[in-house]
């Protein structure tokens, strides 16, 4: 659920500060990536260096840095998903509600237009205040979620309501308002993932040296986000992690068209990452063929085109996704592949990068899209790249 997240933590000067790092690395374990950015009086109670070192990256704390030019605020909030302030003092709180941007926490806050969430912690007296439950009441009308305090002992002495939710509980809310927040509920996606076997006897195919990994990451990508996926998958070694994603095992092209071409008239999307075959034999000999000492001769006849025959059946309100592998001349090639077959976007792998493409646990894609815009990705793991792959599909 939260998995691949860019999550923001905004740290302002509570007590509770000191249980934030736990926070950063429970997130960090769910694979989460985290950037953070203090007030000035959160330093008094949290260091930059266990900060730094636990989310791995740079704590925004200086609004005027004198190394650079930067516009730090907008490119931290460019960059995460969610933002989430814990702890929330009354000091940041009153200031998220009246839209002052006087420090590096508050400005990115006024700069967010993505999910907020905010936990409160404070003196129970602070807590009860009618001015900060008039802030926090603001700002609940304005969307941003509140990860409401609960009643305890708290650090002052006092024993009431302010005290912070714990992180794992705030890591409860955030997963439990992601899984309500599923953007492909509802959704059918078909999938194809691996690399089609051609027999040419009893014992022999024609193969290719697609590990089927990019599929997979796709499918429990697209599972993770709420959608019913069936997974057209050829030979491959990997299994299944999420129980809304259907597998239908498959073994030559033949097999994968007659799958893909069943399914696609009840999918609102399909994803054609699988390796299949541009040829098979002729003829598929039922024995196997004897060693001699003569040569052999296969003779090979184009297989079914599946990306072209779902491009032709496309109905409007479907989305279709192709996959090209190119060596030489990319952009054009997959440009063209693009519009030959009606694809709503393609994912181009040149074997010319390294780390891209089969049999690595990395790749390396470019997107292009129907309006021909081209975007870049860097060399990422195929989990990573699935996200970009999904985002890109949420997007359209
Ligand atoms: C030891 C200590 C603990 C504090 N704990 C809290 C707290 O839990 N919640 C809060 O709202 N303010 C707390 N304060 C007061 C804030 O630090 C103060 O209001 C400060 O201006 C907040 O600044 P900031 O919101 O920019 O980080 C505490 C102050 C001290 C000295």
């Amino acid at each position: 659920m939260l998995k691949g997240k860019k999550i923001l933590i905004g740290i302002s000067g509570g007590i509770a500060a000191y249980k934030t790092p736990l926070l950063i690395r429970e997130l960090i374990k769910r694979d989460c990536q985290v950037k953070v950015v203090v007030t000035q009086n959160a330093l008094e109670f949290v260091t930059l260096t266990t900060l730094q070192t636990l989310s791995q990256n740079e704590v925004y704390y200086n609004m005027f840095s004198n190394n650079e030019y930067s516009t730090e605020h907008i490119s931290l909030t460019d960059w995460a998903d969610c933002f989430v302030v814990a702890p929330a003092t009354a000091n940041i709180i009153g200031k998220f509600a009246n839209a002052i941007a006087d420090c590096p926490l508050s400005t990115s806050f006024l700069a967010f237009d993505k999910d907020v969430f905010i936990a409160p912690s404070m003196n129970t007296k602070m807590y009860s205040n009618p001015l900060v439950k008039r802030n926090i009441h603001t700002l609940k009308e304005n969307g941003i979620n509140i990860i409401s305090s609960t009643q305890g002992f708290l650090a002052c002495g006092y024993e009431g309501e302010g005290r912070m939710q714990e992180p794992i509980e705030i890591v409860k809310f955030l997963k439990e308002f992601y899984s309500k927040k599923l953007e492909l509920k509802d959704k059918t996606i078909l999938v194809t993932a691996g690399g089609t076997q051609e027999q040419i006897d009893a014992v022999r195919y024609i193969g290719n040296n697609s590990s089927g990994k990019m599929g997979y990451c796709i499918a429990e990508e697209l599972a993770s986000r709420g959608a019913n996926v069936i997974l057209v998958s050829a030979k491959t070694h990997l299994e299944v992690q999420n129980n809304n994603i259907n597998r239908i095992n498959v073994v030559s092209s033949e097999e994968m068209f007659v799958q893909t071409t069943k399914h696609f008239p009840k999918c609102d999307v399909a994803i054609l990452s699988a390796a299949v075959a541009d040829y098979k034999p002729i003829n598929q000999e039922k024995n196997k063929i004897k060693k001699a000492q003569t040569n052999l001769n296969l003779t090979l006849t184009p297989t079914k085109d599946i990306l072209a025959t779902l491009g032709k059946e496309k109905k409007k309100n479907q989305i279709l996704v192709g996959f090209a592998l190119e060596t030489d001349d990319e952009l054009e090639n997959a440009k063209k592949k693009l519009i030959n077959k009606n694809l709503d976007f393609i994912v181009l792998n040149s074997l010319n990068d390294k780390g891209a493409g089969f049999g690595t646990p990395t790749n390396k894609i470019t997107i292009i899209d129907k309006n021909q815009k081209i975007e870049h990705f860097k060399l990422k793991t195929k989990e990573e790249v699935a996200i970009d792959i999904v985002n890109k599909l949420v997007s359209l």
